[in-house]
């Protein structure tokens, strides 16, 4: 007779005897459902000796790091160690246009980001006796992204580069712990419910690991990213008024490459160009775009274009995947 309850139960006394009386865990967080629901696992299993890292990489939504540092640390009593890493990953992505450059980019940093702070973590253990030394690693893979890895073994690995399944990068001594490894998402989504994790955060929306970057064509600038927050901000904030968010898998604005020309009072602006975009789905692999109402559409559409500044236009985009993908990268 199996129950989410039990099964909790059950991870939580293997990961117990797994890591032992003092070892200690980290693991990166994100804000989105698997990082959460697996973080929270290892806190109510070993409480302070398992350390969230959330690198703040520059390209994250506005007022991401902060919200995720609230809900996670006041919310869940997690022990969370924020990386403001912003500048560095702008500074790297400056000039660079190519998404699978920008895929690289991201992906290094954050695992010499986070490598840097495992260091510091190990270090800081070493002064205190009650604990041991980091030796494992959190990883929130679920079930779909492990047949995934092993279904996409040879040149075709390279479709997705963003999963790190199997492995760690190998200059990382540690450990893998794996306790979602044998769930669906909806069984993920079960088990935070059943953990107390918050409604919105369980049904959130998935947010790609290179973030913003992917969402903006071409080179990206911090100008960029800020008029994409503020855009994304005020669809995302009209979709849940609307009360629309559960219906829609994806929602979110990005950037068009290049300017046009739009009208500000009486002067002419050479402004961005913001491209909404909103998927139903069930698998991913394939989604439709989402047919919103025209005239709540032409309201959002004005709202960005009088709120953001040096967007001279919005359009909506209504590609079906395939034969677009659901990002525009
Ligand atoms: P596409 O654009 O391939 O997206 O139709 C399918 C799903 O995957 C997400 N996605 C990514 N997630 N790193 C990630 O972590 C990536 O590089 C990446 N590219 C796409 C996308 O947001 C959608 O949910």
């Amino acid at each position: 007779n199996w129950t989410m309850e039990a099964f909790v139960d059950k991870e939580i006394a293997r990961i117990r005897a797994l890591v032992g009386e003092k070892g200690q865990v980290i693991g990166a967080v994100s804000g989105g459902v698997d990082s959460t629901v697996a973080a929270k696992l290892m806190k109510e299993a070993i409480g302070d000796r398992f350390h969230a890292v959330l690198v703040d990489n520059g390209v994250l939504r506005g007022g991401e790091a902060k919200q995720v540092h609230q809900t996670l640390t006041e919310g869940l009593g997690i022990q969370l160690h924020v990386v403001d890493a912003s500048q560095r990953f702008l500074g790297l992505l400056d000039g660079v246009s190519d998404p699978e450059k920008k895929r690289k980019i991201i992906g290094n940093t954050f695992i010499d980001c986070f490598q840097e702070k495992a260091n510091e973590l190990t270090a800081a253990a070493h002064n205190t006796p009650q604990a041991g030394e980091i030796e494992w690693f959190l990883q929130g893979t679920l079930y779909p992204d492990v047949i995934e890895s092993i279904s996409f073994k040879g040149p075709s690995a390279t479709i997705k580069t963003h999963h790190n399944v199997g492995g760690l990068p190998e200059k990382m001594h540690l450990k893998l712990i794996e306790p979602l490894r044998e769930l669906f998402k909806d069984e993920v989504r079960a088990m935070g419910t059943n953990l107390g994790i918050p409604h919105d955060l369980v049904w959130r929306h998935p947010f790609p690991g290179p973030g913003l970057a992917i969402r903006i064509i071409g080179a990206v600038t911090p100008e960029k990213v800020r008029i994409v927050q503020e855009a994304d901000a005020i669809f995302i904030s009209e979709i849940r008024a609307a009360g629309l968010y559960g219906q829609i898998a994806q929602a979110f604005a990005a950037m068009m490459e290049g300017k046009a020309v739009g009208v500000v009072g009486d002067q002419r602006l050479h402004g961005y160009i913001i491209a909404l975009r909103a998927v139903s789905t069930s698998d991913f692999m394939t989604a439709d775009s989402f047919v919103f109402d025209g005239e709540w559409l032409k309201r959002v559409v004005n709202r960005i274009g009088n709120e953001v500044q040096g967007v001279a236009r919005v359009v909506y985009e209504v590609s079906s995947k395939p034969p677009a993908t659901i990002e525009f990268e």
